[in-house]
């Protein structure tokens, strides 16, 4: 059997890869330097009027190149739900070009078009509704898309639209090819001239990786220009702020899904995951472009301004001219066709519907994947594993599922043990599910080549792995040391793949182990940047080119439906992903892959895990205390009081750091790490239902205060806090040895509540917050109703009985409300047979009530609620309780006049029953 590579020798090639421009800068980028010989204002596109047909699902029309006299075919369809869809293709390509299937998830209904005006110059078209209209100015090419008479964005007005024609090699080329391109492109000055005319049309050079192009240039392009805007936000995954930055000066966001260890912070450059989504936000309207393209993409966006008047409203005088900023962002990707959706908005919130409806809902996860995970690169054996899960008992803090690396399998094949450290996997797992926790195991794309593992000869034998541009398999290098790569864009192979999770397949599986998709960029130790050659040939003859954002979208996927599978159906999956893209959320949670243990990747974990729940992902987390080097335990203290308010909670280290597990830094920090994890279990119902209503209605889980206070122009640029659903807003302290931090408050007219003393601030202000290594700054926000446990066990099972308490935190109307989702927390029967409870809880004219939010809903459940703590409560005379059988009896309630706290103890409600409270005075 072929040897593994050294696990250091494997991080210092990775780390090198870093420091050695393994990876490209846009200089390295032929189908970027051909975009950019592009000026401005000069498009060549011509659009033909007499062209325009009309037909039950939208309007097509063709433009002219005029400088080539190649045509385009451009389809317009108003969707429902304000959604606009452009896609341009060529009217006659040599071969079909790669259209992005299987991230669309609905088909969306269309409206009618009708033409409003007519001449030889432009054409305007509107929805049947009346809501939006579409003019289409003929030259050169330009669409101006209204909306309710404003007018939002223009597409190509700057006249960036791009679009490689397929063709045939012309003798011309082949010549300029020679000349330019032959051997080793040299960096120095005097080839810069050489170079820059290097357009790579049918071959390009990185180091030494040689990129021929069988389809010759395919490039495509376009730009929006976003009127009244100047802030945008999304396009992950990049270590950036949250609003994004103009790059006229700069290089543009990369996305171009890649294994960057140890990535550099705050740059542009690809990292492991790509959402082409972009969003658009002013006080009154928020929009999103969805760029539905696989392939390379670089997005250059500019902050500019204009003139009111120049967008077509009535000339003004000269000295009253309004000057608007104005966003302009251009898309630019090295192949497929141009796809893409204008999501209108107006609200943040229908945003995120949109988006929903087109690519998918956050998958609900099982309750126990909200929990506490420990993992580390790797856990040696077997007694490793036991020995660390009865740490987390005898230090009483609560975790929910351990995790094995790579080393777990017989020489990183997957889907098999290493016998000799993991002698009775089944047990081990027994083990495990005794104390109501779970497993988690890695499972990476890249198969070891050996013909002695029975999984990597059946792929072979079926001709399931991505193949080179020879024919034959390919093969790369990764931690097996040679492997092939499964082709998960084949519907075929993805079967097979999750029919290999099944208990009867998966030797010693049992159905408490769930899944960890790592390396699935894909990475290639010794490809072009670390990945897949773009010629490699997946299923249909397609070029890994065209599909490459996609891959480990297609695992996850896969392997998402293996574990459903596996359960006949029942059972909800839990599978972690490095890469992603658009509409990977269905399939489970991504993390933000290997951070290092400084500050500054503590600090940039917020605008990045933001960045991805805006764009919908909502499952998203970072590694506790940082992957590569050991943080220092101030350091670590303060990642987890971090990732205990983001949605996705684990704890992560490389195989060269030293042991990392919570009780290892000092009985001071334990305390601290405990109560920090404690308080993560406390809160649990409030974070599950917030899982539900980001399934359900596509709400982020964390959400950019922007999202919550959209009028608020002093939110836009936040991105040091956040908000966790609507109602607790946590500003993480990401910074060594501080004793005091600036929190913003946000919100005119707005209460919130420290959650720990329950003293009460008014919004709209900065508060100074002194702040010890034990404490966080969270806050609840006045008008809110928070659900918790009133007692923390050692994992989310083990607590499903125990009692709940009600945080109602008051606003300035004496009012609040909130919802509690309740299941089984495992299966679909939700969905299948409707066995869940939707609450709804509310305070209003002095009485609280608890009510059914969604009838359908049936479960019952013996769990009740035992206290309600009511923030900001004036002190009543009585308090008495309205039972379900109409019996009214006074209840036993304290009042703390200090902080005008009133609570309730010692009821005994059941959680499906409607109650009320009535506070007399
Ligand atoms: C990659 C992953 C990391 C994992 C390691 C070994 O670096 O990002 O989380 O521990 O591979 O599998």
């Amino acid at each position: 059997m072929e040897s593994s590579i050294e696990n250091t020798e494997e991080a210092s090639a990775l780390a090198e890869a870093v420091e050695s421009n393994k990876f490209k800068t846009t200089g390295d980028i032929a189908f970027y330097r051909r975009q950019k010989k592009l000026l401005p204002g000069n498009s060549p596109y011509h659009a033909l009027l007499d062209t325009l047909e009309l037909s039950d699902c939208g309007a097509t029309l063709q433009l002219l190149n005029e400088e080539n006299k190649v045509s385009l075919f451009v389809e317009l369809f108003a969707l429902e739900d304000h959604v606009i869809r452009i896609k341009v293709n060529e009217l006659k390509p040599m071969k079909p070009r790669y259209e992005v299937p299987d991230v669309i998830l609905n088909e969306l209904l269309t409206q009618r078009l009708s033409i409003v005006s007519k001449d030889g110059l432009s054409v305007t078209l509107a929805t049947v509704d009346g809501c939006s209209q579409v003019l289409i100015i003929a030259k050169p090419f330009r669409m101006d898309v209204r909306n309710q008479g404003e007018l939002p964005i223009s597409v190509n007005s700057l006249g960036f639209l791009y679009f490689e024609h397929l063709r045939k090699k012309s003798q011309d080329e082949v010549n300029t090819r020679g000349s330019l391109l032959e051997g080793k492109r040299k960096r120095d000055t005097k080839t810069q001239k050489e170079s820059e005319e290097d357009l790579g049309l049918w071959k390009e050079q990185f180091h030494e990786f040689i990129d021929t192009k069988t389809n010759g240039p395919t490039s495509i392009g376009l730009d929006f220009s976003l009127h009244g805007f100047e802030h945008v936000y999304g396009i992950p995954e990049h270590t950036e702020n949250l609003r994004l930055k103009t790059t006229s000066q700069e290089e543009p966001y990369r996305l171009y899904n890649l294994d960057v260890f140890a990535c550099k912070l705050y740059s542009r450059i690809s990292v492991y995951g790509s959402v082409p989504l972009l969003l658009a936000h002013k006080p009154k309207q928020t929009m999103g472009i969805f760029w539905l393209n696989a392939s390379e993409t670089l997005v250059d966006i500019s902050m500019n301004t204009e003139n009111k008047s120049a967008l077509g409203k009535t000339k003004k005088l000269k000295t009253d001219v309004e000057v608007l900023p104005r966003t302009d962002v251009r898309w630019m990707s090295e192949s497929g066709i141009i796809d893409t959706y204008i999501l209108m908005g107006p609200s943040p919130f229908d945003v995120f519907n949109q988006y929903s409806k087109l690519t998918g809902p956050q998958a609900f996860p099982p309750l126990f994947a909200l929990g506490h995970h420990q993992c580390r690169y790797s856990y040696k054996d077997e007694n490793d594993v036991k020995q660390v899960d009865a740490g987390f008992d005898v230090n009483d803090i609560p975790y929910d599922a351990i995790w094995l690396d790579i080393d777990h399998t017989e020489g990183k094949r997957y889907f098999t043990w290493d016998r000799t450290k993991f002698p009775s996997p089944r047990e081990m797992q027994e083990h495990l599910r005794a104390k109501d926790r779970k497993l988690v195991v890695i499972s990476d794309p890249h198969i070891k080549v050996d013909k002695k593992y029975p999984f990597y000869c059946e792929a072979k034998s079926k001709n399931y792995f991505v193949m080179d541009k020879n024919g034959e398999v390919y093969r790369g290098s990764c931690w097996p040391g040679v492997s092939a790569y499964l082709d998960f864009t084949n519907p075929i192979v993805r079967n097979w793949y999750a029919n290999k999770h099944r208990l009867d397949q998966y030797e010693d599986s049992t159905d408490i182990l769930f899944m960890w998709n790592d390396m699935n960029e894909p990475t290639v130790f010794d490809g072009p940047e670390l990945t897949m050659h773009k010629q490699a040939l997946h299923i249909g003859g397609w070029e890994h080119r065209e599909v490459h954002n996609l891959y480990g979208f297609y695992q996850q996927w896969a392997t998402a439906e293996g574990l459903i599978r596996r359960s006949g159906g029942i059972e909800r999956p839990f599978v972690l992903t490095r890469s992603f893209f658009a509409g990977s959320q269905r399939y489970g949670a991504v993390w933000t892959g290997d951070n290092v243990a400084e500050w500054s990747y503590l600090k940039i974990s917020i605008p990045m895990l933001l960045n991805l729940s805006i764009t919908g992902i909502s499952f998203c987390g970072a590694d506790v205390g940082g992957f590569v080097q050991n943080p220092e335990p101030e350091l670590l203290v303060r990642w987890y009081q971090a990732a205990a308010y983001q949605p996705f909670f684990r704890n992560h280290s490389h195989t060269e750091t030293e042991r990392r597990e919570p009780w290892l830094f000092g009985e001071d920090n334990t305390r601290i790490i405990r109560e920090t994890i404690r308080e993560r279990y406390a809160l649990l119902p409030f974070w599950y239902t917030l899982f539900y209503m980001a399934h359900i209605k596509a709400e982020p889980i964390i959400r950019p205060l922007w999202v919550e206070f959209p009028e608020e122009v002093n939110t836009f640029a936040v991105d040091d806090e956040y908000m966790i659903g609507e109602a607790l807003l946590i500003h993480p302290v990401s910074e060594a040895g501080v004793t005091e931090v600036n929190v913003f408050l946000p919100g005119m007219g707005e209460l919130w509540y420290h959650l720990r003393t329950l003293q009460r601030f008014d919004g709209e202000q900065t508060l100074r917050v002194s702040v010890t290594l034990d404490s966080v700054p969270v806050y609840q926000r006045g008008g809110t109703i928070i659900p918790r446990k009133t007692q923390v066990l050692r994992s989310t099972k083990a607590m499903e009985m125990v009692s709940y308490i009600l945080y109602v935190a008051l606003n300035f109307e004496n009012s609040a409300k909130g919802n509690l989702f309740l299941d089984d927390g495992h299966s679909f029967n939700y969905q299948s047979k409707n066995q869940f409870l939707l609450r709804r809880f509310s305070f209003k004219d002095n009485t609280f009530s608890a009510v059914c939010a969604d009838e359908r809903g049936q479960y019952c459940t013996d769990c009740v609620v035992e206290r309600v703590l009511v923030m900001g409560a004036v002190r009543p005379t009585c308090v008495t309780a309205h039972c379900p059988d109409g019996q009214v009896n006074p209840v036993y309630f304290t009042y703390n006049v200090k902080k005008s706290l009133l609570n309730i103890e010692g009821l005994q409600f059941n959680l499906g029953c409607d109650w009320m409270l009535k506070l007399h005075y």
